[in-house]
């Protein structure tokens, strides 16, 4: 006779107020995409840094973070597309460390270069060859 496998202990996230199910080998992003709440994304691969949130309480895991800055990392910050927690998180959006901004004008460079011109709602720091990452929250109308 075979030995049954231990259940796995269900996960649940904490994300602004609201309890969603995360299922084995899912990672957060896809678990609150799945159960609906609203989550910005675009690479889903750690690339753009879209899904950024940030963990209260609970692990989001190493990989989560390995991308981020070490003060980010530090105060708990993760992306949402490669967290695969083993414990329950209690989250919220990381978009305060964000800056709100406008698109002035945008210019094709060529056939898959678009250039734009951001304007942030306030002075943003920055040195020269840094890089940002920009993200749409909303259609302009
Ligand atoms: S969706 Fe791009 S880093 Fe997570």
């Amino acid at each position: 006779m075979r030995p049954e496998a231990a259940p796995q202990a269900r996960v649940r996230l904490d994300y602004a107020g609201q309890g969603y199910d995360l299922n084995p080998g899912e990672s957060v992003l896809e678990a609150l995409a799945r159960q609906g709440a609203p989550v910005p994304f675009a690479c889903r691969a750690g690339a753009c840094h879209a899904c950024l949130l940030k963990a209260d309480a609970g692990d989001p895991g190493q990989a989560a973070q390995r991308s981020l800055k070490p003060t980010l990392a530090a105060r708990g910050y993760f992306l949402a597309c490669l967290a695969r927690p083993a414990t329950d998180l209690a989250i919220r959006s990381g978009q305060d460390v964000s800056t709100p901004g406008t698109l002035v004008a945008r210019r094709w460079l060529s056939r898959n270069v678009l250039a734009i011109w951001l304007r942030p709602r306030r002075p943003v720091s920055f040195r020269a060859g840094q890089s940002s990452t920009s993200g749409c929250t909303r259609a302009a109308r």
